[in-house]
């Protein structure tokens, strides 16, 4: 089995190299290709991960390249976790939404549109090369903002399914606190990428007992100190939302702190620049635990778990390798009516049966106007960024920027449109 990673640079390789080392009998990779156009970064993050398989006495052979026609020839997956312009980029947004009163994130709002259009196009052309190199290959897109990468894909046509850790990061955390085994959470998680909610927490499977009441009831403190939002909240909406909502529940005072603190993005560079040191040593052949210090906790798990259902081997899901609780997995995939609220070609992150034949939605809770309300603007949104990333032109951005639930204000909308273009011109070839 072949799998090629695209942004096999990135210093969160080791993170999926060790889940490739410890769950080997899940996924029997044979030859792992990192496809990077940084040599320097592809040569340390390559070296450590042959080492890291050696200790493990992986028998996968790693190699590395910055040609990605050769890494994706005779994939049978292939996974997106490219960033297009690395940090930098990711800092510009940042910082300039909060200029303007909004909140500086990478995937959410302004800076979340302005990541869409810079990275749709490259993510849309490196899909057409695997699909021309091997139309078997399946597609795992990590690389943000996923919903809308992901929408994008499969508007194409391509074989692809849209991952993120959010939803096995919470499974691990409140299996956890039950004391109970990862594999027997079952999370009824319902939304869009990075706009979810668990609606419900299930013992032994989809249609095991719910106990969410109890668990907010005994731990509601924790879990709300761990998504940094307010406890009442979560008991007012019975639900455990991501944290990424947070930018829309407390917009206003996570503009004032973001306004105090360096980006998010200058931390991640310097731990960057201090993994990448740990890497050139020869003697490292662990992942090390500064990288723990990143958002993608698990996303190895999820990773391998997935590829190993659209791969036809593994367990798929329960008491396996990181699925999300009986048999599924949380991924993003087209809505087609699993929110009847929502068009069909929309995505959604909900669980889903991982088989080859790709990730089939299962049912999911009837949703509250308090989530519909959001995930319909929100997707409506997501059509319009789509849409101007694949045009392009200034009138589609400010439209998308105008749908979107945290700008909507005219004035707003264009000063955010005037920022977003003078920052990316140089990734926006239509700009
Ligand atoms: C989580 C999200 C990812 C995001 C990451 C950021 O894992 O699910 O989509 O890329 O956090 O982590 P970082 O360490 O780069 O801030
Ligand atoms: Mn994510």
């Amino acid at each position: 089995m072949k799998l090629a990673v695209v942004g096999g640079g990135s210093t969160y390789t080791p993170e999926l190299v060790d889940g490739f080392a410890r769950l080997r009998d899940a996924l029997p990779v044979t030859e792992l290709v990192l496809a990077d156009p940084a040599e320097d970064r592809l040569e340390l993050v390559g070296g450590l991960a042959r080492r890291m398989l050696a200790r493990a006495g992986h028998p996968a052979a790693v190699t590395t390249t910055g040609d990605l026609d050769a890494a994706v020839a005779d994939a049978d997956a292939v996974l997106l976790q490219l960033r297009v312009g690395g940090q930098a980029a990711r800092e510009r947004d940042e910082t300039w939404p909060l200029e303007c009163g909004c909140v500086g994130q990478e995937t959410t709002g302004a800076g979340g549109l302005a990541k869409a259009l810079r990275t749709v196009p490259v993510v849309l052309d490196i899909a057409e090369r695997v699909r021309r190199a091997n139309p078997g290959a399946w597609i795992i897109d990590f690389t943000n903002p996923v919903g809308i990468v992901t929408r994008a894909l499969l508007n194409e046509g391509h074989r692809a399914v849209g991952l993120c850790n959010v939803a096995i990061g919470l499974q691990r955390k409140f299996a956890a606190l039950l004391e109970v085994e990862p594999g027997e959470v079952h999370l009824d998680h319902v939304g869009l990428n990075h706009l979810t909610w668990e609606l419900g927490v299930r013992l032994g499977g989809p249609r095991g007992r719910d106990v969410l009441p109890g668990l907010l009831a005994r731990h509601g403190a924790a879990i709300a100190a761990d998504l940094r939002l307010p406890e009442p909240l979560l008991h007012r909406l019975g639900a455990v939302p991501s944290y990424y909502l947070r930018y829309f529940y407390t917009h206003d005072e996570v503009v004032a702190e973001m306004r105090d603190r360096p980006p998010r993005a200058a931390e991640v560079a310097a731990m960057e620049r201090g993994l990448l040191e740990m890497y050139a040593d020869p003697a490292l052949d662990t992942k090390p635990e500064l990288l723990a210090k990143r958002g993608g906790a698990y996303y190895s798990e999820a990773a391998v778990a997935l590829a190993a259902a659209l791969l036809g081997g593994g367990t798929g899901g329960t008491g396996g390798a990181g699925g999300t609780g009986g048999g599924a997995q949380v991924v993003n995939v087209r809505n087609d009516g699993t929110l009847p609220f929502l068009p069909d070609d929309a995505v959604v992150e909900v669980p889903a049966a991982v088989s080859p034949a790709g990730a089939e939605p299962l049912p999911v809770p009837p949703l509250d106007p308090l989530h519909t309300g959001l995930i319909s603007a929100v997707t409506a949104y997501e059509h319009l960024a789509l849409d101007a990333a694949l045009r392009g032109g200034r009138d589609r951005v400010f439209a998308a920027l105008l749908a979107h639930p945290l700008v909507g204000r005219y004035a707003l909308a264009e000063k955010l449109t005037d920022r977003l273009l003078a920052h990316n011109r140089e990734y926006l070839a239509w700009a």
